[in-house]
């Protein structure tokens, strides 16, 4: 089977600049030959256009709109963005997005569930929940799933809402940091929320297991969102906003391997995004380097 790649070198939603070189840095961390040993053909379509802070008209409206910064630049990235993800469905290819700030994930998940009911599988120390309304820090990186459930105006970026995206059909696995309000928001919510204290009562693999049941009930397929600042920080260091307290290298092959093997069995996966590696923080490339491998868990690589 053929993964279309498609880097989004934008960090337009988190305030550290430097997740933009995110793409470059994953490829570099061996992403290619990761996924030949997975037994998947990689065929890299490139990066989207996006136009660097620093070119922007000084006269222009300013780069925050009520509270949610450079919305219309994200707008603008994530809907190109969607359309190639659709694209590469239509054609047979397994999209595979690399970030980026995990606003990318607007656009992934919105091209993904164009002909399809799409569960998600939401591997973060965040719940990317927030709205303009409720974010504390205006960055756009912690309102991905905000946005696609429809959960606000959204300003311009009502089209954000992805229709076939049922709440009841997401599961967050690892979560530990959420702002006040956003805690309500996700307590309120249909999705399911496995926090880091459900993995170490039960163990990874039987919270993932539990996590696929959720995103692939009554759904065509399953979206995979990993933002490496799941991982502890002390394995992944390159991202923006590292918490404490957060998986294990072990633990996280061991997630994406359980996926991968639901994958076998049912063809569950359908889309992917890796978000939030920052070179700029990173470590001799280290955290790019995981986010390759941990792909390749994903599409099936095994040690025998
Ligand atoms: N909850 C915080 C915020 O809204 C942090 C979000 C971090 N999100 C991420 N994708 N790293 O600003
Ligand atoms: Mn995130
Ligand atoms: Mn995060
Ligand atoms: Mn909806």
């Amino acid at each position: 089977s053929t993964v279309r790649i498609i880097g989004v070198p934008m960090d337009y939603g988190a305030d550290r600049r430097g997740v933009d070189m995110g793409p470059s840095a994953i490829r570099y961390g061996g992403l290619a030959s990761e996924l030949e040993d997975a037994g998947v053909e990689p065929v890299d379509a490139g990066d989207l256009l996006v136009p660097r802070a620093e070119e922007r008209d000084p006269d222009a409206d300013p780069p925050t709109r009520g509270t949610a910064k450079f919305l219309r630049e994200i707008e603008d990235v994530c809907s190109r963005l969607a359309d190639q993800v659709a694209d590469a469905l239509a054609n047979d290819a397994f999209p595979l997005v690399l970030g980026g700030d995990h606003s990318v994930a607007i656009g992934s998940m919105n091209g993904s569930s164009r002909q399809a009911q799409l569960g998600a599988i939401w591997f973060d120390a965040h719940a990317d929940l927030n709205t303009p309304e409720t974010s504390p820090s205006g960055n756009v990186h912690g309102m991905p799933l905000g946005a696609i459930l429809g959960r606000d105006v959204f300003g311009e970026m009502g089209w954000a809402h992805a229709p076939n995206v049922r709440e009841d059909a997401i599961a967050y696995v690892g979560l530990r940091s959420i702002d006040e309000r956003e805690r309500d928001l996700v307590r309120d919510s249909e999705m399911t929320a496995f926090t880091m204290a459900d993995i170490d009562e039960r163990g990874m693999t039987a919270v993932v297991e539990d996590a696929l049941s959720v995103a692939t009930n009554d759904t065509d397929g399953v979206h995979v969102s990993l933002d490496l600042d799941w991982l502890d920080p002390t394995t992944a260091p390159g991202v923006g906003t590292p918490v404490r307290g957060g998986v294990t290298y072990r633990e996280a092959h061991s997630a994406l391997e359980t996926v991968s093997r639901r994958h076998e069995e049912e063809g569950a996966l359908r889309s992917m995004d890796v978000v939030e590696v920052n070179p700029i923080l990173d470590e001799r490339n280290e955290t790019a380097t995981l986010a390759a491998e941990l792909t390749a868990s994903a599409f099936g690589k095994r040690i025998l």
